[in-house]
């Protein structure tokens, strides 16, 4: 499974990428207006940064406009991913980019027949957001099971990227369902190395090494 860092924020970047674990970065435009930098600023030191798999997202809502900022986000590096929204717009845009070779990240998937109509259009990954789903009473680990389901059917290449996840039981139902990828905020991250036994033991390892004779 594939770990991407869900942000914009350039210290968090540097943070994760030192513990040698993390694969790519996710960011969207509330990312972005989290750091209250300007974009372009903000997209240059992440390209500089990461060199796995890096999501931008079109801000455009139009198939034209998508297009004209999809090229101009793939042509900033080769590890660019276009993110772009599951619309009708979105998913013409998705099906243009994977006729020229641009990768794409369909965000704001909630439901299998929209990821069914993202992976026909040739998307890189399909982005359902669980948390959200789950914020709305509707289980959305169900829907990661149902696209994979799908997917595995139709031998589609499409990598489904669990987004929206909110805490480490969320990572470890979409490592279980296998999705291949799992998008998350730093904290969640941090939150799986964590285990108390981990800190007592250790601690006790620690004391009783002190009683070693030199
Ligand atoms: O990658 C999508 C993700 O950022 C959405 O997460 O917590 O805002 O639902 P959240």
């Amino acid at each position: 499974m594939k770990f991407f860092l869900d942000t914009a924020d350039i210290d968090e970047i540097r943070r994760a990428s030192a513990w040698g674990i993390l694969d790519g970065v996710t960011t969207n435009p509330s990312l972005v207006a989290k750091t209250g930098r300007r974009f372009d600023d903000v997209k240059a030191e992440i390209l500089d940064l990461v060199k796995g798999p890096v999501s931008l997202e079109v801000t455009a809502t139009d198939y034209d406009g998508m297009m004209t900022q999809a090229r101009a986000l793939a042509a900033e590096g080769e590890q660019v991913v276009v993110k772009i929204p599951l619309t009708q717009a979105g998913i013409q845009a998705t099906a243009t980019c994977t006729k020229e070779g641009i990768k794409t990240n369909v965000t704001l998937c909630f439901s299998a027949n929209q990821a069914l109509v993202a992976a026909k259009a040739g998307a890189t990954y399909i982005s359902p957001f669980v948390g959200r789903l789950d914020d709305i009473g509707n289980p959305g680990m169900e829907v990661v099971a149902d696209i994979l389901e799908v997917y595995k059917n139709f031998n589609f290449e499409t990598q489904v990227l669990a987004a929206s996840l909110r805490h480490p039981a969320h990572v470890l139902d979409a490592a279980r369902l296998g999705a291949h990828v799992a998008t998350m905020p730093i904290k969640v991250i941090e939150q799986l190395f964590k285990h108390p036994m981990t800190d007592i033991g250790l601690a006790r390892f620690m004391a009783d090494w002190q009683k070693v004779p030199e």
